[in-house]
Formats: structure tokens, sequence, C-alpha cells
């Protein structure tokens, strides 16, 4: 499965199959969330067969089932640390699409008290991936379209519109896809509009969408 491919099959998946995630599945994960850690400084964590995570009154209003398995997004409060998160979790996210499981982007619905004693006091908990075998794949969610989401106008170059429909592809916190997208002498440049709390959660996972479909480097 190519990454693109990834893009479109990931749907967010609340409810899982009570199956173990095996070894060698985990081996690849932890490597790629290692990495990430080495690279950036994050203090990513995949916690396996634990279901205190999503063991809370909030959790099942979200609709949560049989969640075992969860990646935690945490780091030093630097003020890029929401996008960092983004941009390296939506990358653990579409590797784990990859890789036959299915995930959830979760920002409040986990038991947010626990899972804040897995990481240091000085740290950030950024949001949490619900991870593993869903019960279904999800399905697609409702888009903004191209139009509603560019800002520079004339001709789309090839590259511009891959990332475009990429980014539309992404997930965001209650779908608000509250993005635009244009070019700055010829760069592409994204950037949040409104004030919701996840918004550079947001933009981080929405970058990375638009970089790996278009090869650019957004500003
Ligand atoms: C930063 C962020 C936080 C989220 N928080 C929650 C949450 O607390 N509870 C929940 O059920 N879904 C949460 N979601 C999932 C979104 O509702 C979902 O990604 C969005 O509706 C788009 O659907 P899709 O992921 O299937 O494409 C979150 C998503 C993101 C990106």
């Amino acid at each position: 499965m190519t990454i693109i491919e990834a893009m479109k099959a990931r749907h967010s998946v609340r409810g899982f199959r009570k199956m173990q995630i095996p070894a060698e599945i985990r081996e690849d994960l932890n490597a790629l969330a290692e990495k990430i850690n080495e690279e950036t400084g994050l203090a990513i964590d995949i916690i396996y067969d634990d279901r205190g995570g999503f063991d809370s009154r909030l959790a099942r209003y979200g609709k949560f089932e049989n969640v075992v398995n969860y990646i935690v997004l945490a780091g030093d409060k630097d003020e890029d640390i929401d996008e960092l998160c983004g941009y390296y979790g939506e990358q653990l996210v579409l590797h784990a699409q990859q890789l036959g499981l299915n995930t959830c982007w979760v920002g409040l619905t986990f038991n947010k008290k626990l899972v804040k004693q897995l990481i240091r006091p000085d740290q950030k908990l950024v949001a949490v991936i619900a991870l593993g075998y869903g019960l279904t794949q999800g399905s697609p969610h409702k888009s903004k379209s191209i139009d509603q989401v560019v800002v520079t106008k004339g001709e789309m170059p090839d590259w511009f519109k891959a990332g475009v429909e990429a980014a539309l592809l992404a997930p965001t916190a209650m779908n608000q896809q509250k993005f635009v997208i244009g070019t700055i002498e010829g760069e592409p440049a994204i950037e949040m509009v409104g004030r919701g709390p996840y918004r550079y959660v947001d933009l981080g996972i929405v970058k990375y969408h638009f970089e790996k479909a278009s090869g650019r480097k957004v500003l």
C-alpha cells in the first residue's frame, strides 16, 4: 500500500476487535516511534494491551469500544509541540494503516488523568491515537471542496493539486478542515483559520499529507 493509498483507506475507527497486535508489527511501529523521538526530541510512546487509557466515561461517551492499544503523543512544552505531534503522529497513523491497522486521533475522549501519569510532569500531553484491528474500516468524512480551501488564484500545478487533495483526506478535530492553502513566491503555504484548541495539531497533520503527496516542503 502506497502512502497515498493509505491516506485514502484511512478513516477514524473507534471500535476494535479483540485481536492482539503481533510482535513483529509492534517492533515495526516501535522502531518508527523511536526514530521520530531521536530526530525530534518528542516523547512518543506506544502502549499495548492496556484498557486504562480508554476506560473512562468520556471514552464511552465518544463511542470508543475495546481500545487496548494507543500511541501517546507528548514532549517538551515548546511553542511548536502541537504541530510537531500532528506531523509525526500522522506519519505513525499512515504507517499503521500500511501495516493493516486502524486508528483514531483522540484529543478529548480518553482517560487523560491516567495517561498523564505515563509522561513526565514537565512535558505536555498533546493527544493520543487509538490503535488496533477495527470492527470496520470506517467511512470517508464529509469534505470541503478544493475551491473552499485554496486561496491562490490561477492555474494549479499538478503537484499542488495532488497536495490539496491529500490535505482534504487528512483527519482534523471534529472534521472542521479549518485550513487554507496557497503559494508564496511559488512555494506552498498552509494556514489555520479560527481558534480551535487542536488547530496546530491539525496543521501538522495537514502539512504531512500535503508534503507527502506533492513532494514539496510547506512553508
Ligand atoms: C487533533 C484531533 C483530535 C481529535 N479528537 C477526537 C476525540 O476526542 N474524540 C473522537 O471521537 N474523535 C476525535 N478526533 C477524530 C475526528 O473526529 C476525525 O478525524 C474527523 O471527524 C475526520 O474523520 P476521519 O478521521 O474519519 O477522516 C480527533 C481528530 C483530530 C485530528
